[in-house]
């Protein structure tokens, strides 16, 4: 498949340049270096996103800084429920009066929320002082983008509808040195009904393989042992490629990376989750012991009206499956509470499922109506006192169930990749067990990035307090 454009990776390199002069020459008028703020809301593809983002303006000459108040101040936003939109509205107020003092600064904005023709409407009428608003599908044009918005004045706004192009090697900022997110495919086909994905970030479209293990392997030439392999329905990997190649093959070939130590990836979607998968999951030594299956509903009513492609037994049935052959897996998953039409029985069955699979640990949403999406205009919205009672039933199922899950490790010992200095106590420090599960630990921060094994000797919900084992 022919969409890859090194073309266009060129053109943004001769941008880069040319940022770096400009930028040079506003850092040296101002006498001091120019600042960056980048903020990410909603998901994992997002923080991918965002260090690719950050990958430029480090290029270029900027550095970061916690404060918004800096020269460069970006929100990649998210909209996957209403309230994910209404912060930045909020927040956009706050980034007004630090402009108001500082007239040079930009303000730009982008992510799926900007791929909604209501929101660019909304900003060109009331946040004319947003001065670069990009999309989901030409972020690969920031560079461009930001020089152009340097050397001009008023708002400039680059939405495109989709593309199938995909743009590689084009510089990163990893938050991590020793972990990393790796997009295999972007976009999404699925319209489940509820979903505004599809519609802000097109359609799906995989990476080819050897760039997918060129990437892993100078990552982990770079100090990187566990990846996190992203999409928006992983299962579904390499349709349309002119390979012979899906989701378990890709992984059996990253599996062969020496030196790479863990293997995540994330979203599976289960109408898609295939028993080669099961296979692979079962006989690698790097795939994390964990897998994050979105159940949205367990009513098999209210999953065909969500468009999901499966029933409730399908979801059991599979679990099963992955169970036989992976018997220790830690899964998670999404619940949607309150869909169009939910009745008491279609949510005691979404009940019924968290109990019978024991969920180490759940996210829960209430149903946010996305304009566009055909739940939206579906009758029978649910009454919000329904959906906060039913919502408040199913997350005290849920932690008395993952706190159950979480227990019956407590005692055993673990790898841990360790991760961070505890944030409120310094003499701890957190890393996680392939489950995904925290831990916190004695130890000093000359351990981060190190995997360790670890004794937990206490559970305390939804982390564990543990000792580490030299
Ligand atoms: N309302 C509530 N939750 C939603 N999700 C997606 N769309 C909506 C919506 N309209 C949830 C799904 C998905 C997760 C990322 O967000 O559970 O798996
Ligand atoms: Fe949304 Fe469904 Fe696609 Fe996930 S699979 S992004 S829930 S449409």
């Amino acid at each position: 498949m022919d969409n890859i454009n090194n073309n266009e990776t060129n053109r943004q390199y001769e941008y880069i340049d040319k940022l770096k002069e400009k930028v040079a020459e506003l850092s040296e008028s101002k006498g001091r270096q120019l600042t960056y703020n980048v903020t990410t809301f909603g998901c994992q593809m997002n923080a991918r996103d965002s260090e690719k983002l950050r990958g430029i303006l480090e290029q270029v000459g900027y550095v970061s800084t916690e404060d918004e108040n800096a020269d460069f101040c970006l929100y990649n936003t998210c909209t996957v429920r209403e309230n994910a939109n209404n912060k930045v509205y909020g927040r956009l107020g706050v980034l007004y009066s630090y402009k108001k003092r500082n007239p040079d600064m930009i303000i730009a904005l982008c992510g799926c929320m900007m791929q909604e023709e209501v929101v660019i409407n909304k900003i060109k009428e009331s946040y004319n002082f947003v001065d670069l608003i990009f999309g989901t599908h030409n972020i690969f044009k920031f560079a461009e983008l930001l020089y152009n918005t340097l050397i001009s004045h008023g708002q400039i706004i680059d939405i495109w509808e989709d593309t199938d192009k995909i743009v590689e090697k084009l510089p990163t900022s990893r938050k991590y040195s020793f972990k990393s997110g790796i997009n295999i495919m972007f976009g999404c086909n699925n319209f489940c009904s509820y979903c505004i994905v599809p519609y802000v970030r097109g359609r799906e479209r995989s990476r080819q393989p050897d760039e997918i293990i060129d990437e892993i392997t100078s990552l982990v030439a770079d100090g990187v042992k566990e990846i996190m392999l992203l999409g928006q329905n992983v299962n579904s990997y390499g349709k349309g490629l002119n390979e012979d190649i899906n989701f378990a093959k890709l992984l059996r070939r990253i599996e062969g990376i020496d030196g790479l130590k863990r293997i995540r990836f994330m979203t599976s979607h289960p109408k898609d989750l295939s028993d080669e998968l099961i296979d692979v999951m079962a006989s690698s030594s790097k795939i994390c012991n964990h897998l994050h299956l979105p159940l949205q509903s367990g009513s098999t009513d209210i999953l065909a009206k969500m468009n999901r492609h499966y029933t409730k037994e399908d979801y059991l049935a599979l679990v099963d499956r992955i169970r036989a052959k992976v018997p220790d897996i830690a899964l998670t998953t999404d619940i949607i509470v309150g869909f169009p039409g939910e009745s008491e029985e279609d949510f005691l069955e979404t009940m019924d499922v968290v109990k019978k699979v024991s969920f180490d640990s759940a996210f829960t949403f209430i149903y946010s109506k996305r304009t566009g999406t055909p739940a939206a205009a579906m009758d029978n919205q649910v009454p919000e006192d329904v959906i906060k009672d039913r919502f408040d039933r199913l997350l005290t199922v849920v932690q008395d169930i993952g706190r159950k899950q979480y227990d019956k490790l407590v005692g055993s010992t673990h790898s841990v990749l360790v991760e961070n200095v505890n944030e409120k106590d310094s003499t701890l420090m957190s890393g996680r067990l392939t489950n995904n599960a925290i831990v916190h630990f004695p130890g000093d921060k000359s351990l981060i990035g190190d995997i360790v094994n670890v004794t937990l000797n206490e559970c305390k919900g939804f982390y564990y307090i543990g000792t580490i084992n030299e």
